[in-house]
């Protein structure tokens, strides 16, 4: 059982506490919190089942001899595992949605949040989205908020891993859309056939692999496959750029987040019309290219993927 430590008793009290205790042991944050007092209340306030903008006159509540001891168990988790608050609690929020995840997804946290809660607009008619496909989809976060907030489309969610697809699959029960969103297990778009994508959308793994060996132990909690791809990290990437012209509509686009794998890929591909996005809560190393743009590319792509 973890030390009890004396005098704490409210919700406030275990933030407060954890937080301290977080910053002593010189953690990372990076998997929805971006500081050691939002990591402490998340965890906290998940552990407690109760929303994380429970109202400030809630936080005076004290707590249960049971609750705290449970509280104090999964801080000197966090401590001593380096596991973030995310999975400890088994939940994770995207674009104002909660998601179940564990260990076999990586926690959702992609800057593409945003775009999905404008309908991906400026960049295509929301009416005119019929069918979306999400690429490496994991706990199927983006793909199932993006069918939350288009409620007409149609939302394929692919990814390599049948872990993630039964995580994502729970997801996507529980927002009741099995109705127009499926999981199908594939390689990239291997096990799509012929079909077109008004929007193709993906955080795929980009990270290279010296730059895994160096992350902070919290990453090496998510699956290595969800991050890694290859020497220089473009190794997904170059192949989701070489096949979705094939798989989207006239007027289609496909969105990319490859964080800090954008000056590779530039290196790389220096003469592709990448539209780089911006987004108000942070967030960069995300590229949109037009259906149009991507077959006058395709000599290039081909060019930079077999040389
Ligand atoms: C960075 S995670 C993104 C998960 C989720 N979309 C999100 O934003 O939280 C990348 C995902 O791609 C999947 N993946 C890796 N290689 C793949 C491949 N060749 N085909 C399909 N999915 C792949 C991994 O299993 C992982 O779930």
């Amino acid at each position: 059982m973890a030390e009890q430590p004396d005098g704490l008793r409210s919700i406030q009290d275990f933030i407060r506490w954890g937080a301290s205790r977080f910053n002593a042991a010189g953690l990372h944050f990076g998997h929805g919190t971006d500081n050691a007092l939002d990591e402490a209340a998340s965890l906290v306030l998940g552990a407690l089942h109760l929303a994380p903008d429970l109202p400030a006159s809630f936080r005076d509540c004290r707590l249960t001899l049971a609750e705290r001891v449970r509280l104090a168990e999964l801080i000197e988790r966090r401590i001593a595992e380096r596991i973030p608050a995310a999975y400890l609690i088994g939940r994770a929020w995207f674009a104002g949605l909660e998601f179940e995840i564990d260990e076999h997804v990586l926690i959702p946290r992609s800057p593409i949040a945003e775009l999905v809660e404008v309908g991906f607009d400026p960049w295509i008619d929301a009416e005119r989205v019929g069918r979306i496909l999400d690429i490496g989809t994991g706990s199927g976060c983006i793909g199932i908020a993006a069918a939350v907030y288009l409620p007409d489309a149609e939302v394929d969610l692919v990814d390599i891993s049948p872990q993630a697809l039964r995580i994502a699959q729970r997801n996507l029960e529980r927002y009741r859309l099995s109705d127009r969103v499926r999981v199908l297990e594939s390689d990239l778009f291997a096990a799509l056939g012929d079909r077109r994508y008004d929007v193709i959308v993906s955080n795929p793994p980009y990270v290279a692999r010296a730059e895994f060996e160096r992350l902070p132990p919290e990453y090496h909690r998510e699956p290595s496959q969800a991050l890694l791809a290859g020497e220089d990290g473009l190794e997904i990437v170059l192949r989701i750029l070489d096949e979705a012209g094939r798989h989207l509509n006239a007027g289609g686009i496909l969105v990319v987040e490859v964080g800090n794998a954008q000056p590779a890929l530039e290196g790389r591909l220096p003469d592709l019309p990448f539209t780089w996005l911006e987004f108000e809560r942070g967030g960069e190393g995300v590229f949109l290219l037009t259906h149009e743009q991507l077959l006058k590319a395709q000599p290039l792509i081909e060019e930079a993927l077999y040389s």
